[in-house]
């Protein structure tokens, strides 16, 4: 099947969905899901969304919080232009019917409810009790299906991006993407002037994540194998507190816990946050996870323990009625006893390198929300920065689209998928096995403390998984299973690469081997460049 629209939206979640939108009156628009639409990292975001919104708070203060959580390494451009667009990004939102948290204030007029998270120095994190991103995907989910100038197309997975060839016979323009149907078993082309990368990040290369099962790096690794520049791949960031429990796989407990009080506590009930940071809980996460993570080697702990139960039940029911929930599933009554936590990989800071409108290095293809390296975040993100980032990007790249889409020709023919030469795979436990093995080592010897010797040794690993992979798929059909293995692979070797590039700690990636930050050069990013490695600025 071979089918052509304006703008090719590879990602269903904040990113995808909200420029869809903002580009529905321009454009014919495909948006590709390859679950469920509604399913991606959006759904499961807890705290809510980064914003001044308080009198008492103000846009230099939300500025200086996201440059200080981000060590160093945050572009304050990007920065500035996020946190300057942020009012109007929660008021489109709000426009389109999400229902935010409000409270009666002393005169009797509602206002929205702020919550607090580590790095803010205000309460300035707009939020639907807790399950903000639920509350946000639903919504504009309801708002686009109200469209019929988007389509609709899950269970969808892009396989790689398509470039037309320049008169020299060199890859020029992004046109579209091979997309496998995942219920036909077939790979179809997608044709398009504008292809926008949304795709969420690559947490699951780690073992254990607060992530939905697609956070695979696709976007990433598409955009690396077509020939983009992918930055900051080091910084992988580890929530503090994911629940530990043994039925469940991935659930987080949102820092609004702690940003409405609650304490971090080892097992013998003592707190220890204040001797690693005067901010105690409230501490920036890549400190509060590297303390828990070095409390728990010290005392020999399996897990630390996070306490609200010294608030009123009622306040812990209205604020945080999801993760009451599932931990009373679970036989843990949060309003009585603290909750089992542990550190685990929740975002990746880097990503495909863009401009503040989302532009890549390949003429017509954008990148936006997670998949994207925009500067904003720097070395470590500050709680929600993401969501803010998408609303804010996806919008600044929509009116970019608009703008040139007229002078962008419709995409040439291109040839279709071949699958001339592969038979169907015979051994499907290959790819299994690999998976395992890949999150493994990348959560052994690439986490939250690392050192130069274990990056070498997951070096060598990734070389071959890559190796064994490259062959798989040339000889075998596609399934998604390979497809995502093929790209969390790539992923996992652009993060040790990364990483042993850096000769320095700072922000999330933290190293034995060079412990402090590095004090005579300034800052860098780091550059990836396929084929090629530079330092400095994109
Ligand atoms: P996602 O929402 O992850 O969506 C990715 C989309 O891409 C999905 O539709 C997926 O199906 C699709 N996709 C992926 N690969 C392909 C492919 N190959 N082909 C077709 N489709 C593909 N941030 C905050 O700011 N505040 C919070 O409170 C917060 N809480 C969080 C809680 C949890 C548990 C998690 C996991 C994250 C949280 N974050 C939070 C981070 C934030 O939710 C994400 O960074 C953000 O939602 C990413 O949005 P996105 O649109 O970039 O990607
Ligand atoms: C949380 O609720 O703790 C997640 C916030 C975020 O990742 O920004």
């Amino acid at each position: 099947m071979d089918q052509s629209f304006d703008v090719l939206v590879i990602g269903s979640g904040a990113a995808g969905l909200s420029l869809a939108l903002a580009l529905s009156a321009q454009a014919r628009i495909a948006v590709l899901s390859k679950a469920e639409l509604h399913e991606g990292s959006t759904l499961y975001a807890q705290g809510g969304i980064a914003a001044v919104l308080d009198d008492k708070d103000s846009t230099e203060a939300h500025i200086a919080d996201s440059l200080d959580a981000g060590a160093g390494l945050c572009d304050e451009r990007a920065v500035r232009f996020v946190v300057e667009n942020a009012r109007p990004a929660i008021e489109r939102l709000i426009g389109y019917g999400v229902a935010f948290d409000r409270r009666e204030r002393s005169d009797g007029r509602l206002e929205y409810h702020l919550t607090r998270e580590g790095g803010h120095s205000h309460r300035r994190v707009i939020h639907a009790a807790d399950a903000t991103g639920r509350a946000v995907e639903t919504t504009l989910l309801g708002q686009v299906r109200e469209h019929a100038n988007i389509t609709l197309l899950e269970h969808r997975m892009a396989v790689d991006l398509v470039r037309a060839k320049e008169p020299d016979g060199t890859p020029g323009r992004c046109v579209g993407a091979y997309v496998y149907d995942i219920a036909g078993r077939r790979v179809d082309l997608l044709r398009a002037r504008v292809v926008v990368l949304a795709t969420g990040g690559a947490s699951r290369v780690y073992l254990y994540t607060s992530n939905p099962d697609g956070s695979t790096g696709d976007g990433i690794a598409m955009a690396w194998r077509a020939g983009c520049r992918v930055a900051n791949m080091e910084f992988s960031q580890f929530h503090p507190t994911i629940l530990h429990h043994s039925k469940v796989k991935n659930f987080l407990v949102s820092e609004a816990v702690r940003g409405e009080g609650g304490r971090l506590l080892l097992p013998d009930g003592s707190r220890f946050m204040d001797r690693f940071d005067a901010r105690g809980e409230l501490a920036p996460r890549d400190i509060v996870a590297r303390a828990i993570d070095h409390e728990m080697k010290r005392v020999g702990a399996p897990c630390v323990y996070l306490d609200i139960s010294h608030r009123e039940p009622a306040f812990i029911a209205h604020h945080f009625p999801t993760i009451q929930a599932r931990c009373g599933e679970l036989g843990i009554d949060i309003t009585r006893e603290p909750i089992p936590v542990v550190p685990a990989a929740h975002y990746t800071c880097g990503g495909v390198a863009t401009d503040l409108a989302g532009h890549t290095d390949i003429r017509n293809l954008y990148a936006i929300g997670e998949t994207a390296c925009t500067g904003l975040h720097g070395a470590n993100r500050m709680a929600s920065n993401s969501l803010l980032e998408c609303l804010v990007l996806a919008d600044a790249a929509a009116s970019d689209i608009a703008r040139r889409l007229a002078g962008i020709a419709p995409p040439p023919e291109i040839a279709p998928w071949d699958e001339s030469l592969v038979t169907n795979s015979d051994e499907e436990v290959v790819v299994t096995h690999n998976w395992g093995e890949l999150r493994n080592f990348m959560w052994d010897y690439v986490g939250i403390v690392r050192t130069t010797k274990r990056l070498q040794r997951a070096k060598r690993r990734v070389d071959l998984l890559q190796a064994e992979i490259a062959a798989y798929y040339s000889a075998f059909r596609v399934s998604k299973d390979l497809l995502e293995l093929r790209n969390l692979a790539t992923v996992a070797d652009l993060i040790i690469r990364s990483a042993l590039s850096r000769k320095e700690s700072r922000g999330l990636h933290y190293t034995l081997d060079f412990p402090e930050p590095d004090h005579i050069v300034l800052p860098q990013n780091t550059i990836l460049v396929p084929d090629r490695f530079v330092a400095g600025a994109w």
